[in-house]
C-alpha cells in the first residue's frame, strides 16, 4: 500500500483505564489489528497506547506479546504497537505520586506525553488568579515575572536535587524533554492555546513559546527524535474539534519553526492533533499537509473505536 506519509496514534488514557481494563481492551484490540492483517504494517503508522502508570507493566506484557500473521507468512511482532507513559517525572526519591523515566523505560516504554494541558493547568490557574490582582498592567507583568523566576529557583529543577514538588512549567518541561531523550524515551510535547488565548489572537505566540522552551538547548540531531502535540485546549475532551484549516495553520507555523531550528526539511517531524479527534473527523484532519496523526483520549478508549480511527485515518492518506 502506498501512503503519503506514516502517521502517529497516540492513545491518551489519561486516569480513566483500570488494569482488568486495561487487558479487556487488548485482547479485542490485539483481534482487531489482526483482523486488519498488514495495513498497519504497510502504511508504516505508529501506534502508542499511554495508559495510567497502575496499568503500564499490563500493557507492556501485553505488547511486548502481539502477534499476527498475514497470509502465508511466518508470525510477526507488531512493532507497530508501542508504549507510552504519561507525564513522567526525571529524578527517583521524594516525589509522591510520580513515575519515574528510569521506572517506564524498564516497563519498556518508548514514549512520554510530556507538557499536556491537564499538567500545566495548576500554573496556568495561578497566573491567572494574579492577573486579577489590583495594580497596573506593568505592575502585573513584573510580579509574573519575577514569580515565575522565584518558583523555578525554588524548584532546583537541573539541580541533582530537585526540590521535592513538582509543577508543569515551561523550565520543568524543557528538563523532562531533556532526560527523556537521554534514556531514548521519544517525548510527545503537548502545546496548545486557550479559548480566551486564541480569541485575543494569540494562539500562535503562545504555542511557539511554548515549543521554543520545551525546546532549550537541544542539538538540532535531539530535536528530530522528538514528536510535537498540538492541542487547542478549549477542544479537549468537549467533543469540539479544531477545523481542519484551524488546525494545519498552526501545524504549518509549528512546522515552520521546526525547519529553522534543524535545518531539516518539512514534515521530518511528525506534528499530531490533540483534541475530541474520532472516527469521523480524522480522515479530513490527516489529510492536511501538516499533520501527521493524533494523540487521542476519549476516542481511544474503545478498542473498536480507537482501530476504526486509525483504519480511517491509514484509508485518508492512502
Ligand atoms: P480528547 O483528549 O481526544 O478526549 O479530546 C485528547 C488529549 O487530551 O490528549
Amino acid at each position: 500500500m502506498q501512503v503519503s506519509k506514516s502517521l502517529f496514534f497516540g492513545g491518551n488514557w489519561k486516569a480513566v483505564m483500570t488494569p482488568q481494563m486495561t487487558r479487556q481492551f487488548f485482547q479485542t484490540f490485539k483481534a482487531k489489528i489482526r483482523q486488519s492483517g498488514n495495513t498497519i504494517a504497510d502504511s508504516g503508522a505508529t501506534i502508542m497506547i499511554a495508559p495510567p502508570s497502575t496499568s503500564l507493566i499490563i500493557a507492556s506484557s501485553e505488547i511486548s506479546t502481539m502477534m499476527y500473521k498475514v497470509g502465508t507468512a511466518s508470525t510477526l511482532h507488531a512493532n507497530f504497537l508501542k508504549l507510552g507513559v504519561q507525564d513522567p517525572w526525571h529524578r527517583s526519591g521524594a516525589y509522591t505520586g510520580a513515575t519515574t523515566l528510569e521506572a517506564a523505560k524498564e516497563l519498556g516504554v518508548d514514549y512520554a506525553v510530556i507538557g499536556h494541558s491537564e499538567t500545566r493547568e495548576p500554573w496556568r490557574i495561578i497566573l491567572n488568579a494574579l492577573k486579577n490582582v489590583p495594580g497596573s498592567p506593568t505592575d502585573k507583568e513584573v510580579l509574573l515575572s519575577s514569580l515565575d523566576a522565584f518558583i523555578l529557583k525554588e524548584l532546583k529543577i537541573d539541580s541533582p536535587k530537585p526540590a521535592s514538588f513538582r509543577l508543569a512549567l515551561d523550565a520543568v518541561i524543557n528538563q523532562l524533554v531533556i532526560e527523556s531523550l537521554k534514556v531514548n524515551i521519544i517525548p510527545v510535547i503537548c502545546v496548545g492555546e486557550t479559548l480566551e488565548e486564541r480569541k485575543a489572537g494569540q494562539t500562535n505566540n503562545v504555542v511557539l513559546t511554548q515549543l521554543n522552551s520545551a525546546l532549550t538547548g537541544l542539538s538540532p540531531q535531539d530535536i528530530v527524535k522528538i514528536i510535537v502535540a498540538y492541542e487547542p485546549v478549549w477542544a479537549i475532551g468537549t467533543g469540539e474539534t479544531a477545523t481542519p484549516e484551524q488546525a494545519e495553520e498552526v501545524h504549518s507555523s509549528i512546522n515552520d519553526r521546526l525547519v529553522k531550528l534543524t535545518g531539516n526539511k518539512d514534515h521530518e517531524i511528525p506534528i499530531i492533533y490533540g483534541g475530541s479527534m474520532n472516527g469521523k473527523n480524522v480522515g479530513e484532519l490527516v489529510s492536511q499537509p501538516h499533520i501527521s496523526g493524533g494523540l487521542i483520549g476519549g476516542a481511544s478508549l474503545k478498542p473498536d473505536v480507537f482501530m476504526q480511527l486509525i483504519l480511517n485515518g491509514i484509508k485518508a492518506v492512502s
